[in-house]
C-alpha cells in the first residue's frame, strides 16, 4: 500500500550533511515493504516546486533523479503508489502537481466523491492530467488555496478535508512556504516524527527510523503542520489538538535483513523471538495470566456468550486455528469471519458478543470496518494487532500486541506465529477469568507454551531438507496440502504462501473433505503436503490422516508428510517426511507451519521470484 515520507529542516541550525532528497528517498526505501508499484518526490528550492516520478521500484526512480537531479533542499516529500484510481503510470504516480506547477500533494488513500468533485472543478475551467482522485484532491486544494484560504496552506486543508469522503493521508508543499508541510489525515496512517531543527512524516515509523526515534501519533480526522522547528495539529475545524507522543523501539538494524537473502528468509528465522516475545510479560507474581491491556470491565468478559473472530488472509487463518483452542478452553461458541463479509451479511452481535480483531498491520481497512461495525452493534472489540499505534488496536476497547517486531515482507509469517499464540494467550485469559480451567491446566499449558520457541527453533535448524524439497519442486504446476482439526488452517496458510510467493496453484483441504471432491485432483507426481496430527492427541484424529496419506498415495500423489518425532506410522506412505518436536496437539500449528513458510520461500527463490515483493500484492491493504 502506499508509503508517504516528508522532511522539513533548518538550514545551518546544525550541521548536516543530508538534504530533503536524501531523507525522502530513504524513508521511500524503508517504506517499500508496504508494496507499491510507482514512486515520485518533490522538492521546494528558490521559490518553486520540482518534482520526478516514476512508474516501477524506488530504483527506477533514483535512475531518473540521476539523469535529471533536483536543486538541494531542506523540504521535501516522497511517495510510493500502489495503483487505486489509474494504472501505474508516470503521470498517475505522485506527486500531482497543480496550481501552476506551485503545489505538489502526495497521497494515500481512496477519495470516493472524486467524480462528483471532478465535475465540480472541471466546471471552474480545471483541467485533469491523470485519471487520479489525487490530482483531484490536489487541485481542490489549490482552489480553496488561492480562493476563501488566503494563501493559507493550513487553512485551504481544512477546508479541502471537510468536502472529502472516504480515506486520505496527504501532504502538501507549495512553493510560497519553503519552510511547511501540511498534512491531513481520514483513515489512514500518518505519523509525526521529531528531530533537532528538523521534522518528519510518515505513513509509519520505518519512513524516518534512521533520524530519529521520537514520533507523535496523530488522530484521526486531523491536520497538522510541521516546520523544522515544530509541530501543529488542529481537527478538521480548526481546534487545536494533542498528538500522542511516544518512543519508537524498534532500531534500524530491526528493520534490515540482517545477512538473510530476503526479509522473508529473516523473518522465518526471527519466529522464536516473535513467540517468545510475546508470551513476556504476561503472568503476575502468582504466575496467573494478566493482560494489563485487555482493560475491558471483567463482568463484560465473564457474560460473553459468543466469540467472532474477524480478519483477512493469514491473519484469519490464526483465527482458525485460535478457534479450536478457545473453545476447547472456554466453552463459548466461536466464530471465525472474514472482515469483508462480516459486515455484509448481517452478522448477529450485541454486548454479549466479543470480537476479536486479528491484524498485523492495524491498518486492514476491511477489517477496521469489519470492528466500526461490531462496535456499532454493542460488541466489546479487543485486537490484537503487531503495529502500536495503528488504526485497529486505537478504535478497538482493548488491545493484546503481538510483539513480533517489524514484518517487512508482504507475505506473512513471523505474524502468523505470534497471532496465534496472542490468541491463545486470550483464550487462557478468558478461560481463567470464566472459571473454565483450573488454574493447574492453564499452568502446563503456559509451561508448554513456553517451550515453543525451543521447538519452532529445531524446526529451522533442520531447514536444509525443506529449503532443497522446494528446489527440487520448483518446476511443480500445482501443489496441495491437506490438514485436519488445528491441521486444517495450516494446510490452508501453506497453500497461501505458495499461491503469494511462487504464482502456482495451491489448495488447502481439510483431509477429511478429500472424498467428497478434491481426490480426483490426485494424479501420479501430484506433491501433497500432509499435516500429521501427533499420534499422543486423539488417537481417531491420526488414524484418519494417515489412512489420508495411503488413500493419495495409492494414487500417485507424492506426499510429503509433517508428523511428530517419533511418529512411525507414516513413513511407509510418504514419500518424504519431515519432522516437527513433539507438542501438545493445539500447539503443533506453531511448529508445523514452519517448513510450509520455508518451502514457499525455498521454491519461489528457485524461481528466481522476489519473494519479499510478490506481484499484485501489498503488505497492508488500506482499501477495502
Ligand atoms: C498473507 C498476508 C495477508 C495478510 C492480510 C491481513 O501472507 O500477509 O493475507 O495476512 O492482508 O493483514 P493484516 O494482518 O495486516 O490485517
Amino acid at each position: 500500500m502506499c508509503g508517504i515520507v516528508g522532511y522539513v529542516g533548518q538550514p545551518g541550525a546544525v550541521d548536516r550533511e543530508y538534504y530533503a532528497l536524501d531523507v525522502v528517498l530513504e524513508g521511500l526505501r524503508r517504506l517499500e515493504y508496504r508494496g507499491y508499484d510507482s514512486a515520485g518526490v518533490a522538492v521546494v528550492a528558490e521559490g518553486a516546486v520540482e518534482h520526478r516520478k516514476k512508474a516501477g521500484k524506488v530504483a527506477a526512480l533514483d535512475a531518473e533523479l540521476e539523469a535529471s537531479p533536483l536543486p538541494h533542499s531542506i523540504l521535501g516529500i516522497g511517495h510510493t503508489r500502489w495503483a487505486t484510481h489509474g494504472g501505474p503510470t508516470d503521470p498517475n504516480a505522485h506527486p500531482h502537481v497543480v496550481d501552476n506547477g506551485r503545489l505538489a500533494v502526495v497521497h494515500n488513500g481512496i477519495i470516493e466523491n472524486f467524480s462528483e468533485l471532478r465535475s465540480e472543478l472541471s466546471q471552474k475551467g480545471y483541467n485533469f492530467v491523470s485519471d487520479t482522485d489525487t490530482e483531484v484532491a490536489a487541485t481542490l486544494l489549490a482552489d480553496h488555496y488561492n480562493k476563501d484560504a488566503a494563501r493559507d496552506l493550513t487553512v485551504a486543508m481544512r477546508l479541502t478535508s471537510q468536502r472529502l469522503e472516504g480515506a486520505f493521508t496527504l501532504l502538501a508543499v507549495h512553493a510560497d512556504h519553503e519552510d511547511r508541510i501540511v498534512a491531513a489525515r481520514r483513515n489512514s496512517p500518518l505519523v509525526i516524527g521529531l528531530g533537532e531543527h528538523e521534522n518528519f512524516l510518515g505513513s509509519d515509523v520505518s519512513g524516518f527510523i534512521d533520524y530519529t526515534k521520537q514520533a507523535v501519533e496523530m488522530g484521526n480526522d486531523q491536520i497538522v503542520t510541521i516546520t523544522a522547528e515544530g509541530y501543529e495539529i488542529t481537527d478538521f475545524e480548526g481546534n487545536r489538538a494533542e498528538g500522542r507522543p511516544f518512543e519508537v523501539k524498534w532500531d534500524a538494524a530491526a528493520a534490515e535483513k540482517g545477512g538473510f537473502s530476503s526479509f522473508m528468509d529473516k523473518e522465518i528465522h526471527d519466529q522464536p523471538a516473535a513467540v517468545r516475545d510475546t508470551l513476556l510479560g504476561r503472568l503476575d507474581e502468582k504466575g496467573r495470566l494478566s493482560l494489563d491491556e485487555v482493560h475491558i470491565d471483567e463482568s463484560v468478559l465473564r457474560s460473553v456468550d459468543k466469540i467472532v473472530v474477524i480478519a483477512c488472509g493469514t491473519a484469519a487463518y490464526a483465527g482458525q486455528v485460535a478457534r479450536y483452542a478457545i473453545e476447547h478452553w472456554c466453552r463459548i461458541p466461536t466464530e471465525v469471519e472474514l472482515a469483508h463479509e462480516f459486515r455484509y451479511r448481517d452478522p448477529i452481535v450485541n454486548e454479549k458478543t466479543l470480537v476479536v480483531a486479528l491484524s498485523q498491520s492495524g491498518e486492514t481497512m476491511d477489517t477496521l470496518m469489519a470492528i466500526r461495525h461490531a462496535r456499532e452493534q454493542g460488541a466489546k472489540v479487543v485486537a490484537i494487532c503487531n503495529t502500536n499505534g495503528s488504526s485497529i488496536p486505537r478504535e478497538s476497547d482493548a488491545s493484546l500486541y503481538t510483539h513480533a517486531g517489524p514484518e517487512i515482507a508482504v507475505a506473512s509469517t513471523k505474524a502468523f506465529l505470534a497471532q496465534i499464540t496472542a490468541a491463545y494467550l486470550l483464550g487462557l485469559y478468558l478461560a481463567q477469568l470464566r472459571g473454565n480451567m483450573y488454574a493447574d491446566e492453564i499452568a502446563d499449558v503456559l509451561d508448554e507454551l513456553q517451550k515453543m520457541p525451543e521447538k519452532i527453533q529445531e524446526v529451522i535448524d533442520a531447514e536444509e531438507q525443506v529449503k532443497k524439497l522446494g528446489t527440487d519442486m520448483s518446476t511443480s504446476s500445482s501443489v496441495l496440502f491437506l490438514g485436519r482439526h488445528v491441521g486444517f488452517p495450516v494446510a490452508l496458510e501453506g497453500a497461501l504462501k505458495l499461491k503469494e510467493i511462487a504464482y502456482i496453484h495451491a489448495e488447502g483441504f481439510a483431509a477429511g473433505e478429500l472424498k467428497h471432491g478434491p481426490i480426483a485432483l490426485i494424479e501420479e507426481g501430484q506433491p501433497v503436503f500432509v499435516i500429521v496430527p501427533s499420534p499422543r492427541g486423539r488417537d481417531s484424529l491420526h488414524s484418519k490422516v494417515v489412512s489420508n496419506i495411503q488413500e493419495i498415495r495409492a494414487r500417485g500423489a507424492i506426499t510429503i508428510v509433517i508428523a511428530e518425532e517419533g511418529d512411525e506410522s507414516v513413513k511407509d506412505y510418504a514419500n518424504h517426511v519431515i519432522t516437527v518436536p513433539q507438542a501438545p496437539t493445539l500447539l503443533q500449528p506453531l511448529l508445523a507451519t514452519v517448513p510450509l513458510q520455508v518451502f514457499a520461500c525455498a521454491l519461489a527463490g528457485a524461481k528466481g521470484y522476489d519473494v519479499d515483493q510478490p506481484r499484485n500484492l501489498a503488505k497492508s491493504v488500506t482499501v477495502e
